[in-house]
């Protein structure tokens, strides 16, 4: 650590502010296509079970839809409930024009399958960016025409917003995962970072950290990553959400960290608000789209 790095103290990258100025963006845009066509916007919920986390995250979701003008659906089922049941759930969901976006709430019960399910979910209502066919645009460079998951999404919103240089900077992800790791490694390649992704079989990580001037923890390890570790004035973006006898904390042990990095995420308030809100933009986007399709087929003779 350099002399000084102790007596540093980052700026916090509020997700909470920043959502709610997204949040307007959005309601106006859901407003104007209402009007336009008749139909508001609507996201389907699928519920399985009775994990508290799980209702109460469903629970925001729902109510943000409200609060911009979308319509909701939403399907609860017992958590015994069969696969063949799920499945004729996200079949009538699939088939509804009424419905734009569809988000299965994870994780299923251990006795369900999770992957069958989810590809029962088309890639025009995958708001949630998990199916292949979306990743794979965005790994083609096709970023505006793919559902981008909501994420990684926010992130790359959050270090537009603070202005963060990405062109030609040294970036690590913390973590490969199929929705928030490999994606973000992605959206930083396209904006010309050169990017790192470490995980579990990683070797010198501390030399990985010690270089990066933009890090993404999305591991799931409660304060794993340490501010002696970092590089001052790097730009620290915490994913995890941790649930502790402490409470919610990140996967970066924030009063080590925030002394060191020049811009930091909190948890909670940092990443969690800008991945609801961006889900909320993907539902719009696929309403969008959905309109857009419709008016091109009635214009289309034959
Ligand atoms: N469970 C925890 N996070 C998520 C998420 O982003 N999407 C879905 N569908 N389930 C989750």
């Amino acid at each position: 650590m350099k002399g000084n790095a102790r007596s540093m103290s980052a700026r916090l990258m509020d997700g909470k502010s920043l959502a709610a100025e997204v949040k307007g963006e959005l309601r106006s845009r859901a407003r104007q296509l209402t009007q336009a066509h008749a139909e508001p916007p609507c996201l389907a919920t699928v519920l399985v079970g009775d994990d508290p986390a799980s209702h109460s995250y469903v629970r925001s979701k729902r109510r943000l839809c409200e609060e911009l003008g979308f319509t909701s659906r939403h399907c609860e089922l017992p958590a015994d409930v069969s696969q063949e049941e799920v499945e004729a759930t996200l079949r009538a969901l699939a088939d509804d024009p009424g419905v734009h976006g569809i988000l299965v709430q994870l994780p299923l019960p251990p006795h369900l399958d999770e992957a069958a399910t989810l590809e029962l979910v088309p890639a025009s209502k995958d708001v949630d960016g998990f199916a292949p066919a979306n990743l794979g645009l965005l790994a083609a460079g096709k970023r505006e025409a793919a559902f981008v998951p909501c994420t990684p999404a926010g992130c790359m919103r959050l270090l537009q917003h603070y202005q963060v240089p990405l062109a030609g900077a040294r970036a690590l992800v913390l973590g490969r995962s199929k929705i928030v790791g490999m994606p973000m490694a992605l959206l930083l390649n396209r904006a010309d970072a050169t990017v790192t992704v470490a995980h579990s079989r990683t070797r010198d990580l501390p030399a990985l950290l010690r270089e990066a001037d933009i890090v993404v923890a999305a591991l799931g390890r409660p304060g794993f990553v340490r501010g002696e570790s970092l590089k001052p004035g790097c730009c620290l973006i915490d994913v995890g959400i941790n649930r502790t006898p402490e409470g919610l904390v990140g996967d970066a042990d924030f009063a080590s960290c925030s002394q060191v990095a020049g811009l930091i995420t909190p948890v909670p308030g940092g990443v969690g608000p800008m991945t609801l809100i961006m889900l909320m933009e993907n539902t719009l986007k696929a309403a969008e789209k959905s309109s857009s399709s419709r008016e091109l087929s009635a214009r289309t003779p034959g």
